[in-house]
């Protein structure tokens, strides 16, 4: 990491321009979360609705304050176990927030990421960074910084080199702002480790939680047509495989050649999806077909994250 990087961002941060910051979960495009004009930018460079709440990095819990109110202390245990570390905590914002962060709700989404590059820009910029994942609307998100290049290069003022994201999955949601918590988006912390924090069964998602972008069906989706598929389908698949397509496999080995290996544990998995989905996409292939994986909590977020990328599912 160099220094020089890191001076430049905040100086890019404090002007309102807007910054791309390497994550453990994804890339995010950052703007000083003070400035409602540095945020906006991020909106139309995503070509994201406007309506949309945009999530808050923090590098300390000390912060919190300036950012919520009334944070409960299952909250505060949740961000004492998993911070810095891919979780998202939904909270009652503090009145000082501006509108454009929230999307006009009454909660705020915050985090402390577990990346040294951004833990140092947000030490060194010393107040908040918001923060979506670096791509444009409804695309996959990036996972290296060659990937947000392609994504929004001409957009950005600066984007800081931070090497492929360890975990390769957006963060794990959970709205702690009501008298139950939920997940509203399943990540590598899964239910079953925050049920054992708090000790409480967590609620299931309702449709009328808060809005969630990549709760819309559409969303994490490739251009190319894509395919969820079972194990047998897949077999009857490779006996009169057409051409032209991409298979990823979890499960078996073939030297067919359309077959791509998946990792077969799901932590190597969610770090390569997005990067294999990305390249694969440029391919202008005629289908990508992908190995559904165990209905299990570990596989969960890829799971979500998958459902969202096919456009059918093959049952
Ligand atoms: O891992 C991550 O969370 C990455 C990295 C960059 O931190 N960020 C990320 O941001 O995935 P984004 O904007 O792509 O997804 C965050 C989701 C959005 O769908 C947004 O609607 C939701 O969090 N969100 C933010 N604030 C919220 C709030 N107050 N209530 C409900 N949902 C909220
Ligand atoms: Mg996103």
């Amino acid at each position: 990491m160099q220094k020089d990087d890191i001076s430049q961002a905040v100086f890019e941060l404090r002007a309102g321009n807007l910054v791309a910051i390497p994550t453990e979960t994804v890339y995010g495009l950052g703007a000083d979360a003070r400035n409602p004009v540095a945020v906006r930018k991020i909106f139309l460079a995503k070509q994201r609705p406007s309506d949309h709440p945009v999530i808050v990095h923090l590098h300390d819990l000390s912060q919190l304050p300036e950012w919520t109110r009334d944070v409960s202390d299952e909250a505060l245990l949740l961000a004492n176990t998993f911070w810095p570390g891919p979780l998202t905590l939904i909270l009652k914002k503090a009145p000082t927030v501006h509108e454009i962060i929230t999307g006009g709700q009454d909660t705020i989404g915050i985090r402390i990421p577990n990346h040294p590059v951004a833990l140092a820009v947000l030490k060194a910029f010393g107040s908040g960074i918001a923060a979506p994942s670096a791509n444009r609307f409804g695309r996959i998100s990036p996972t290296t910084a060659t990937a947000v290049r392609e994504e929004l290069g001409e957009a950005l003022h600066l984007i800081l080199e931070g090497g492929q994201c360890a975990v390769g999955l957006e963060s794990t949601i959970v709205d702690m702002s009501g008298s139950t918590p939920v997940i509203l988006r399943p990540g590598m912390i899964t239910a079953g480790q925050i049920e054992a924090v708090l000790k409480a069964p967590l609620a299931h998602h309702k449709n009328n939680a808060p809005r969630v972008s990549g709760s819309f069906h559409s969303h994490y989706a490739p251009v190319t047509k894509t395919l969820l598929c079972s194990t047998e389908q897949i077999d009857v698949l490779l006996t009169k495989p057409k051409e032209n397509i991409a298979i990823l496999a979890r499960t078996f080995s073939t030297d067919h050649p359309s077959v791509i290996r998946m990792p077969a544990d799901p932590l190597h998995y969610a770090h390569d999806v997005y990067q294999v989905l990305r390249e694969l996409d440029k391919k202008n292939l005629q289908e990508i077909i992908i190995e559904q994986v165990p209905d299990t909590i570990e596989w969960a977020a890829i799971r979500d994250r998958l459902t969202r990328a096919a456009h059918s599912i093959i049952r």
